[in-house]
């Protein structure tokens, strides 16, 4: 169908799943097990109700902002996922184009199907990319893709800690053994990051706090932890020196019944400010589920003044390239940013700064 005939985010899944392979199909959309944790990633928004203010001359809005020291257009980004190509032949390349278009950030992951040389050629001039670390087991291939990833201009690293293991994904599995593929990581990309290293040993199993320190220490880059499921956890990033976290489940595609990134963002707020432990230039990501401006809204609402809050979109990004390539990436951020306007204007705000937690009643989510 016509890019113009396409409304909402859902559009993009629904044409994906009727033209990618079965195979790609079930690759991109499929979680962890019984995808209880996928589901309830999208649901747990839908638990947080708006407390709209009125009469408020909402005549001009911004939905602009600063990431990591980078201008975006927007509060959202565009997160990192494997194998791009499989939904569009310019993969990664493509969706590079359209997020620089739109003045949005592009997470490049270190599973791409393109070379990480290839996605930042691809890179509109004035447009930031952030690279997604996979930490390997061997310590030089890890030194090596940092400074790669500093020398091609990539502005932050995220190191992805909720992958020590490959999340049980049933559908997926299943098309591999029908076709005969093994059932390693992420098998179908070229990994963008890598220069060398078997693939069962790309991800370190034994990756601790001490070695995220060291990463810290290899780079000048601000670095995230994305991944991070509990407060604890959030704390020891704040401890050891990371610029901030990403609130995340990998989508629902790892532990199934990991909670909802939104709420443990609602949880661990409260918490940490009570604590004194949050610093307004903290940044607290949080992506999984995000499908809806008013769903981005929500989260910079939690976050409030307390931090710096950011939203990350996987699987949208994947389903608007596919078949559309760079325009249904434009599309989708288009679609997103306009709902976002709409929505600030009939909450009563015209800027990010705005959002608090008065905008939002969070009473209906778990253990409040
Ligand atoms: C991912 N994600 C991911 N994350 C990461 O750190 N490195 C990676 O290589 C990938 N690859 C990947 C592939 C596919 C097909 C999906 C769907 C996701 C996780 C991604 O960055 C993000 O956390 C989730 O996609 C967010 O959830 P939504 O927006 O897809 O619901």
């Amino acid at each position: 169908p016509a890019l113009s005939r396409i409304q909402n985010i859902y559009d993009f899944e629904y044409i994906a799943s009727k033209v990618l392979t079965e195979q790609a199909w079930n690759y991109y959309s499929c979680g962890a097990e019984d995808e209880i944790t996928m589901r309830e990633n999208h649901y747990a928004y839908q638990r947080i109700y708006f407390r709209p203010k009125c009469c408020v001359n909402v005549q001009d809005v911004d939905t602009s902002t600063t990431l990591l020291g980078s201008k975006s257009s927007v509060p959202f980004y565009v997160s990192a996922a494997a194998s791009a190509k499989l939904g569009h032949d310019d993969g990664e390349c493509s969706i590079a184009r359209g997020a620089g278009k739109e003045g949005v950030i592009q997470m490049i992951s270190s599973f791409s199907s393109y070379s990480l040389d290839e996605i930042a050629e691809s890179r509109i001039p004035g447009a930031t990319q952030w690279f997604q670390l996979y930490v390997n087991e061997d310590k030089d291939v890890v030194k090596r893709t940092i400074k790669k990833a500093e020398d091609l201009g990539m502005k932050a690293i995220f190191v992805t800690v909720d992958a020590a293991n490959r999340g049980n994904r049933e559908k997926d599995i299943r098309m591999r053994i029908t076709e005969d593929h093994d059932e390693l990581d992420e098998d179908h990309s070229v990994r963008a990051g890598s220069t060398s290293g078997a693939m069962p040993s790309f991800i370190d199993k034994r990756l601790t706090w001490d070695e995220v320190k060291d990463i810290i220490g290899l780079t000048k880059l601000p670095v995230m932890l994305k991944g991070v499921q509990r407060t604890e956890d959030i704390e020891k990033a704040i401890d050891i020196g990371c610029q901030g976290v990403v609130l995340s489940n990998h989508g629902g595609r790892q532990l199934d019944t990991s909670p909802p990134p939104i709420e443990v963002m609602a949880e661990s707020v409260p918490v940490l400010k009570a604590k004194g432990k949050l610093d307004p230039n903290f940044n607290i990501f949080v992506d999984g589920g995000v499908r809806r401006g008013t769903d981005i809204l929500k989260a910079l609402a939690i976050g409030g003044k307390d931090c710096k809050v950011a939203v990350g979109l996987g699987r949208p990004f994947l389903y608007a390239n596919t078949g559309y390539g760079e325009k249904g990436v434009r599309k989708a951020i288009q679609i997103l940013r306009e709902e976002m306007k709409a929505d600030m204007r009939m909450l009563g705000v015209t800027n990010l700064n705005e959002l608090d937690e008065s905008c939002i009643d969070t009473r209906r989510l778990v253990g409040r």
